[in-house]
């Protein structure tokens, strides 16, 4: 199994390039039921990864789990109205409610909003890089999804600054520079040994360094009070080929559907003498970035 069932096409990128995006869902402003729960599709999607809340349970419920310091950074408090920007399947948005905050969770993935809904969560369908609130939340939070709006990362930033109130703060966390290095190397040497040209075309990510992304918000209007790149070494509960098989697949887009068992086993074989340590343990080389930054 390739973790998600997806067609992939190509379009043209920001860069002009080519880059794979998941399939194209029903056109824009549609409205369809998925579990039973009405949703609305948003203007557009914010990366080329296609999310199956099953798949991501399975294989990242890590990332989640690891979120713990950027809600520490983000201190609710009852009461307060905050903005989980990409709140994914709704595991830390449901932190925050534990907390006495009242969370509005946006995601663009229907399965993700689906599955957040079933925990009771106010979570709705919308694009982290043209969300429509304005000057109404004490706090804007996001984790491990900003790296995703590649074509775009001042998008959400702008987003951000407008939702929130005055004095509003926006805690957020990351892939930083350098994340998941060894692995975007493997992906991509293996994607030329395959004859595909440009490997570099198909990275989806984009993971800052801190000055890089402390000017962006700085750009947007904020004043930013802490930013900072953690290196994070971060065990893989199902090995390589489970986050291969659950954040790859913008890579194996770029080849032929019988060809792509292959690739991601060959990609693992590269990097098992550099991740995994001699009781079979993964290792995946993250580094985060982590930010506050004020609203004046
Ligand atoms: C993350 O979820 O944090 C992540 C996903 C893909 C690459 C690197 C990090």
């Amino acid at each position: 199994m390739l973790g998600c069932d997806f067609i992939a096409v190509r379009r043209s990128n920001s860069r002009g390039g080519t880059c794979c995006c998941a399939p194209t869902p029903p056109s824009i402003g549609y409205s369809y039921w998925i579990r039973g729960l009405p949703v609305t599709l948003p203007s557009s999607t914010t990366s080329s990864q296609q999310w199956n809340a099953a798949v991501y349970a399975d294989n990242a419920h890590f990332v989640p789990a690891l979120g713990q310091p950027v809600v520490d950074l983000l201190l609710p408090q009852s009461g307060e109205r905050i903005l989980d920007l990409g709140c994914g399947d709704g595991v830390l948005t449901e932190k925050l409610v534990a907390l006495g905050a009242q969370v509005v969770g946006i995601d663009n993935s229907p399965d993700m909003i689906a599955a957040a809904r079933l925990r009771g969560l106010d979570a709705r369908i919308g694009d982290a890089r043209a969300q429509v609130f304005g000057n109404e939340f004490d706090a804007v939070f996001s984790n491990a999804v900003l790296h995703w709006i590649k074509d775009d990362p001042d998008a959400p930033i702008a987003g951000a600054f407008r939702a929130l109130k005055a004095g509003g703060r926006f805690v957020g966390e990351l892939g930083g520079h350098g994340c998941v290095g060894a692995i975007t190397v493997a992906l991509m040497a293996s994607l030329e040994r395959r004859g595909v040209k440009d490997a570099s075309s198909w990275i989806p990510w984009y993971f800052p360094t801190a000055e890089d992304y402390e000017l962006r918000l700085r750009r947007a209007g904020f004043v930013p009070r802490t930013v900072q790149l953690i290196p994070r070494p971060t065990p893989l509960p199902t090995g390589m080929r489970g986050w291969l098989n659950t954040f790859a697949n913008p890579f194996c887009a770029a080849l032929p559907s019988e060809e792509r068992g292959a690739y991601l086993d060959e990609v693992t074989a590269l990097l098992k003498p550099v991740l995994c340590d001699a009781d079979g343990r993964w290792t995946a080389d993250y580094t985060r970035l982590r930010f506050t930054a004020i609203k004046p």
